[in-house]
Formats: structure tokens, sequence, C-alpha cells
């Protein structure tokens, strides 16, 4: 019995395999959203002709299907790997490029509000062609944005930091279904740091300043950064955040929705943030009310000094503060200062892939502004 069906049993099992491997590669070839992946590997030569005439048709037909968007100026010149999209958000869904002889062919155009010249002379040429859209880039907040006349009416879609920009771009936790059970906060050896690269007076931080005078007359506050001449190295900065039980998150100037990478920093990193900026209210559109300290909580700067030494004292409290940790996910931000525009262009990039829609952005500034 063995010996006469365990020969054909076998070879069954063989073709039944090969045939599986042949459509799944077949599949996997058509639908493969990346015309970088190798092709793959065929034992026998018979097959191998299925797979080169299909990695053939395969980059044509991606090509076609990809909308081109062009990065018309690198901002501030920091340059990246577009390929770094793919890298760290697993963003491959349109073609990226700075040739700008692709003009002609580019679905959409990005620009960079900061890198405009007051006369406009460095905007892409016009007639734009019919179905180009043009977005525009911008991070700042208004407190630090110039308005360079002739913009309002120019654009198409933009991309910034509000969340009723066409194009919202902020790091977001990840929820999960699956409680994560095995966080624990890292250990601590400072109370509340703060990292400060800029006290430019003109950028808005006077309101962070005032607070700041006169809560560190009540609580050790250990200072880093550009402005104290501590200078962080890159590499120090999550750790240096996770031994802090707080981190003050104060950003530079007061805005609906400008909750930058400050906040997300220390939720990174397994540290309490103590927020200063838009109403509470704003926050809890982005992260969880018992994630973080507002100072407007406190009806001053002592109360709050006096609430951090209790957390300080009262392990049981501090550690609520973690809670949220086990039903959702933080990511860290890319921290290099070159690495600052890699989010907003590949979640752009994302964006026109998904939506082709025709879009004016009307009184760019009347939005922006006000
Ligand atoms: C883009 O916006 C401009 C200016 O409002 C408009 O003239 C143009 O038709 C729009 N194009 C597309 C494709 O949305």
């Amino acid at each position: 019995m063995i010996n006469t069906n365990g020969p054909s049993l076998l070879r069954l099992g063989v073709i039944m395999t090969l045939a599986g491997v042949i459509s799944l590669s077949v599949v996997f070839f058509w639908f493969s959203p990346s015309n970088k992946c190798p092709p793959p590997v065929f034992k026998s030569h018979q097959y191998s002709q299925i797979s080169s005439a299909k990695s053939n048709s395969s980059p044509s037909v991606e090509a076609e299907e990809k909308p081109i968007l062009l990065l018309w100026v690198w901002p501030e010149n920091y340059r990246f790997d577009f390929s770094d999209c793919k890298k760290f958000y697993n963003i491959d869904n349109c073609h990226l490029t700075d040739d700008r002889s692709l003009y002609n062919d580019a679905d959409n155009v990005i620009v960079y509000h900061r890198n405009l010249q007051w006369d406009l002379s460095n905007l892409p040429p016009s007639p734009r062609p019919p179905f180009q859209r043009w977005i525009w880039l911008h991070l700042e907040s208004p407190t630090n944005t110039k308005r360079i006349p002739g913009l309002e009416n120019l654009f198409n879609l933009t991309l910034s930091y509000r969340q009723d920009a066409d194009i919202p771009v902020r790091m977001r936790l990840m929820t999960r279904k699956k409680p994560n059970e095995d966080f624990v906060i890292p250990k601590k050896d400072k109370l509340v740091c703060w990292i400060v690269s800029n006290n430019d007076p003109s950028t808005g931080v006077d309101t962070r300043n005032v607070f700041y005078r006169e809560f560190s007359k009540y609580i050790q506050v250990t200072l880093f950064g550009k402005a104290y001449s501590r200078f962080l190295g890159y590499d120090e900065y999550y750790p240096t955040l996770a031994s802090c039980k707080f981190y003050l998150s104060f950003e530079n100037s007061i805005h609906k929705d400008y909750i930058t990478e400050k906040l997300n920093g220390p939720l990174a990193a397994g540290t309490v943030p103590v927020v200063l900026g838009p109403p509470r209210r704003n926050y809890e559109n982005f992260v969880p009310a018992e994630s973080f300290i507002h100072v407007n909580d406190f009806p001053d700067a002592k109360s709050l000094a006096e609430y951090l030494l209790h957390l300080d004292k009262d392990e049981d409290a501090y550690r609520k503060y973690f809670n949220w940790r086990k039903h959702l996910t933080p990511s860290p931000h890319l921290i290099l200062q070159t690495q600052e525009f890699i989010l907003a262009i590949c979640t752009a990039c994302d964006h026109v892939a998904r939506h082709r829609e025709y879009k004016e952005a009307h009184d760019l500034y009347d939005w922006y502004f006000n």
C-alpha cells in the first residue's frame, strides 16, 4: 500500500505546491505596489520565463499608475532620499521626484512657502498643465509666517500642521487591539527637563519664557539645548527625555493645532509632557486626556510646581499617566534636522495617490491667519 501510493501522492504534492507558488507569484507581481521588488526566484527555468515576462511589463504599468509628485525646491535645502517614505512610513504610492524636466507631466507640485522669493520669481512656471495641482507646504505657525503677496488664490491643496488643511501632517498614536502589558516606565534620574533650541523673541517665545521664569522658582528644571549651550547629540535625545519624570512641551507660539514634536518626543520616550500651547481640548483631539499635564490646569506656575513635586513622591499617581500605553502606541519622530520635512512630503505623496479630485484653495491667508 505504502509502496504503491507513496510516490504518486508525493508527485501530486509537488505539482500542487508548484502550482500554488506560481499562481501566488503571479498575483504578487501583478498587485505589487513597488517596482523595486526583486522578481521571485524560481528553481526550474521553465518557470523563469513567466517570471521575466511579468517583471518586464510590471514597472511600466506601475509607472503609469503612480501620480507624479514634483518637489519644486528642497525645503531649507534639507535633502533626503525619496525611498525614506517607504522606509519610515511604508508610503510608496506616488512617484516622488525633484527633476524639473518632469514639470509638464507632474500631477502635483509641492511649493515650499519659506523658500519663495518676495516677487514670486521662483514659483513654477505658468500656465500650469490643466491637470496639475499645486500644494502649499508650510509647517510654521502664523506667528512665524511671512505674508508673501500673490499666493492667495494660486494653490489647490494645503499641506500643514493644521487639522483642517487638505493634507494635515502629524505623528499620531496608533490604536492596538491586544493590550500591551509590558510597558515599563524608564528609569528616572531627573525631575523636570526642557530642551530649548530657539530663544529668539521674534518667534513668539515670550509667553513660555514668562511662565518658565516663575515656574523655575519653585522646582528644579534641567535645561538642555542650543539656547543654554548644552547641546544634545541626536542619539542622546530619546535617552535624555526618558531619564526625566516630566518634560516641558512648551510651544514657541500658541495657535490652534500647533502641537509639535515637542509633545510627541516625551510621549514616545516614556515621559510625562507638561504642555503649554493651545487649550487642553485641542490636545485631546490627538492624545488621551490622562497622558499629559496642561499648564492651564493650574491657577499659576507655583501650583503646577507643587503638583509635580507631589507626583514625584506619589508613585501610583505618577504611574497613571502611562495607562494609555496599554491601548495606544506612540511612534518616535525623526529627529535629524535634515529630516524635518520627510513626514510632510511622504504624507503628501500618500494623499495625492488616494485623492485625485479637482480642488482650489482660495483665500489662503484668510484661512491660515484667521
Ligand atoms: C488648481 O487651482 C488653480 C487656482 O485656483 C485653478 O485655476 C486650477 O484649475 C486648479 N487645478 C486643479 C487640477 O485642481
